[in-house]
């Protein structure tokens, strides 16, 4: 009933090269495998123009990683919702930890960068998680309800994808098991259904955390597990492959 999404979140890597390589493959994806999986790129924003030439002629949308939580003005080096969508952008992931531990994206930060997103017509990938701390001290589900309250307060949960991301198995090569994963997915979309009954079975909800072609469809196949947000293996064109495909194949 929900389509399976796989995002790839090239972060400050990739090039003109890779974005070649991975439209030369995609254009040979058959269409079966686009209509069960959506595919969604985000490169670098400097990128994204070429992606996009590149990927809309093949039906991979493309994302960015970041928006300002301004809609224009004497901002230096931001780039806007607005700006994102006039290059072709669909989606923008919003509040990834990254940004929220090196960037100081706070709460109240986040709650507007979704609101310009939406009102921008991009679909917001908000990202929560927690900490290894955190999940030490048994406080997983109060993290999440708190972040999912801070940033979606206002928030049109009809145009919107959740990514739960726990910290500490970004970048780490240590995967959230599926039970786990489950478990937070299933906490993340009870807490929208407290809000938006309807929307909430709609809702896509990807994991994060060291995804690889070889523990994809385990995670993919759990009830609550709609696809996944892909940082290092999508960064090769064949693993990212394995990964869409391991999609395709729940
Ligand atoms: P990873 O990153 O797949 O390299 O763990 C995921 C992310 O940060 O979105």
């Amino acid at each position: 009933m929900r389509q399976t999404l796989v995002i790839a979140n090239w972060k400050l890597n990739g090039g003109i090269g890779l974005l070649k390589e991975m439209a030369e493959h995609f254009h040979h994806v058959d269409t079966q495998e686009q209509v069960q999986v959506q595919v969604v790129i985000c490169p670098p924003a400097v990128y994204l123009k070429t992606a996009d030439v590149l990927f809309e002629p093949i039906g991979v949308h493309l994302g960015g990683q970041n928006c300002s939580e301004h809609l224009s003005g004497a901002f230096t080096g931001e780039i806007s919702a607005e700006m994102l969508a006039d290059v072709g952008c669909k989606f923008v992931l919003v509040g990834h930890s990254e940004r929220r531990a090196l960037f100081a994206d706070n709460n109240a930060v986040i709650a507007e960068k979704v609101q310009q997103a939406q009102s921008s017509n991009l679909i917001p990938v908000l990202c929560v998680g927690e900490t290894l701390a955190e999940r030490e001290a048994n406080a997983v589900e109060s993290v999440i309800q708190e972040q999912l309250e801070a940033a979606l307060q206002q928030a049109d949960f009809e145009r919107l994808v959740i990514a739960y991301e726990p910290v500490w198995a970004i970048g780490t090569g240590v995967t959230a098991s599926p039970e786990q994963a489950q478990e937070v997915h299933k906490i993340i979309r009870d807490w929208v259904a407290s809000k938006a009954p309807q929307e909430a079975q709609k809702l896509q909800i990807l994991y994060g955390g060291s995804v690889k072609a070889d523990n994809a469809q385990t995670l993919f196949s759990q009830p609550d597990i709609d696809g996944g947000l892909i940082g290092g293996a999508s960064l090769d064109t064949e693993q990212f492959d394995a990964i869409c495909k391991a999609a395709k194949d729940i």
